[in-house]
């Protein structure tokens, strides 16, 4: 999987080895009991995390805003949201996160702004071809990058949006009250280094680059993946790299494999970018019960520098996307997991995992084993861990961001408030009831999803392969069986998955490992060594995985036991 071997100190590449939790500061904790979680809140559940075992906590936006896209529209890009809490806690935050060893990563929204921001309100008002009306794209002509797709279909129209204080249309990939950034402007990009050093200062690790792609716009192109974007990338980059070295740059390029490994560039552009079309092919693969899908997305991926790292996903705070799906794929999706039609939105369902897998314990558990064993670092949504519900009857994605699921106490332990304060109510639906799926409940019963999300973090933290591992599929005559090891230096990872909901036999090709005895990785318990010439055979359950290191037996010579020799004189026999 990996292009090159640039020299890269190893204590600069901690983003390999992380597993990302990702969280919304108003959705995890309330501290201050008006309904709206906080960072006090957040400090209050760090012990959780460090408990859980995640190492790094990726923050949802929390900059002032009026909260019309969840706050990716932001007002002001260099304070915290008045709800949240102020700079003082968040340096808190990411003192005590440290403390713990968990790495911060914050969200850099630099494709646009809320049109609430200064900047908008004075380009609006600005002279035409000002340097401050150029803080945004505007056009007279609004059939002007007539090739450029619509994203959030199900809202808007088009990416031109009338404006009668400017009198010009203002472009917007989103929603029309988030105007784009025009990086044609100088200006502009000085912005952004301007706030990167502002947040590094303070002493972030990492940011999530939203909606990267679409920096810059060019006539008769689709305005995506434009070489001067990548070349705005390379700029930032090294800026970071000679400034903060150890600051991750994490792209949300939701393209295909080919486009998105673009934003790598040699090593010397984004660290890590989400892998979004396996997403949708995991559950398509479970569906269908073959492989296929999976096995053929990472045979489409391009290998990578060996400085950079996917960041694999099962659920986010967005719909599960199908952009990156042909048309009957997404079809099959849509017929397979949005059985509802409220669950539909934009080209994608708003479902959390469970829901999405029919609350079936094993299925969840399967996909978390491919979560934790694929390529890449895995990113858990919150909530995911405790198999937490939705409710698709909220507006817009909402129905994915209610609040956490602490105990079964009022509000879920989330917030003291009147739960009629809530920023979102907590979900009732006797499915999912916070009374009975919550933290608290599920981390006295060690059978709980919580304790099985626990001990597969733990197990992942032992083994650098599942980071750094290369990809080897493996041979397997029964197509609903996936088999594959990650290899890292010396350690070789073995993952055998059943993806039907019957029994299955698999016979796997250990080629070059013969003398090798697959060990159990959970339980330690050593297999049947691995024989030159034969394949191997498991008897898979139900949605069974099994995981192995596989651990080169001893084959030294021993000089064989002799015994000693005894003379004994045999008196008087003779
Ligand atoms: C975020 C969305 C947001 C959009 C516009 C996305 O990539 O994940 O939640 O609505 O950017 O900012």
């Amino acid at each position: 999987m990996s292009k090159t071997n640039i020299d890269f100190p190893d204590n600069l590449l901690w983003y390999k080895d992380a597993i990302i939790y990702e969280l919304h500061i108003k959705a995890f904790r309330d501290g201050n009991g008006d309904g709206v979680g906080d960072f006090q809140g957040l400090l209050e559940k760090l012990d959780y995390l460090q408990e859980l075992g995640v190492t790094a906590i990726w923050l949802l936006p929390f900059y002032p805003s009026p909260l019309r896209d969840d706050g990716y529209d932001i007002a002001d890009y260099y304070t915290i949201n008045k709800s949240y809490g102020d700079i003082e806690q968040f340096k808190i935050l990411l003192d005590e996160a440290h403390r713990r060893n968990l790495k911060v990563i914050t969200e850099l929204v630099i494709n646009h702004s809320s049109d609430q921001h200064p900047w908008f309100q004075r380009a609006r008002r600005a002279p035409k071809g000002s340097p401050e009306r150029d803080y945004y794209v505007w056009t007279d002509d609004p059939t002007q990058y007539k090739d450029v797709r619509i994203i959030f279909q199900d809202f808007e129209k088009s990416n031109w949006t009338w404006d009668n204080e400017a009198q010009q249309y203002y472009w917007h990939r989103f929603f029309h009250h988030q105007p784009d950034l025009n990086y044609g402007n100088p200006l502009v990009q000085d912005e952004v280094f301007r706030m990167i050093d502002y947040w590094c200062e303070l002493g972030v690790d990492g940011f999530r680059l939203d909606a990267v792609p679409y920096l810059f716009e060019r006539e008769g192109t689709n305005g995506e993946n434009l070489p001067e974007t990548h070349a705005f990338l390379k700029k930032l980059r090294k800026h970071v790299d000679d400034h903060f070295p150890g600051v991750v740059f994490l792209a949300e390029a939701n393209m295909w494999p080919e486009d998105s490994a673009s934003y790598f560039g040699n090593g010397d552009e984004c660290h890590m970018n989400y892998h979004f079309p396996v997403m949708p092919r995991l559950f398509m693969s479970l569906q269908m019960e073959d492989r296929y899908p999976i096995t053929d997305i990472f045979d489409q991926t391009p290998a990578i520098p060996a400085n950079c790292q996917w960041a694999i996903f099962l659920r986010n705070h967005d719909e599960l996307t199908l952009e990156m799906v042909t048309d009957e794929e997404r079809d099959y999706m849509y017929k397979t997991y949005a059985k509802d039609p409220k669950a539909k939105i934009n080209l994608g369902i708003r479902h959390r995992l469970a829901p999405l897998l029919g609350n079936n314990r094993k299925k969840i558990e399967l996909m978390n084993s491919l979560l934790f064993s694929l390529p890449g670092t895995p990113v858990i949504y919150y909530g995911d861990e405790i198999g937490m519900g939705d409710n698709v009857y909220l507006g817009d994605r909402d129905g994915v961001r209610t609040p956490m699921q602490w105990s079964p106490d009022r509000n879920a332990g989330f917030s003291t408030a009147n739960p009629h304060k809530l920023y979102l109510p907590t979900i009732l639906d006797p499915e999912y009831h916070y009374e009975s799926v919550n933290v608290e409940t599920q981390r006295q019963n060690t059978s709980s999803l919580f304790w099985f999300m626990k001990r597969m973090i733990t197990l992942r933290k032992k083994h650098k392969a599942f980071g750094r591992g290369d990809l080897n599929f493996l041979p397997v005559e029964n197509p609903k069986v996936l088999a594959f090891t990650r290899t890292y230096a010396d350690e070789t990872l073995l993952f055998v998955i059943n993806l039907s909901k019957f029994s299955q036999p698999a016979h796997i090709e250990l080629t070059g490992f013969s003398g090798y005895v697959p060990v159990e990785a959970f339980s330690q318990n050593s297999f049947p060594i691995v024989s030159e010439n034969e394949t191997y055979f498991f008897t898979l359950a139900p949605h069974d995985y099994q995981w192995f290191v596989l651990e080169k037996k001893h084959t030294d010579v021993i000089p064989a036991f002799q015994l000693p020799t005894i003379n004994v004189a045999l008196w008087g026999r003779f």
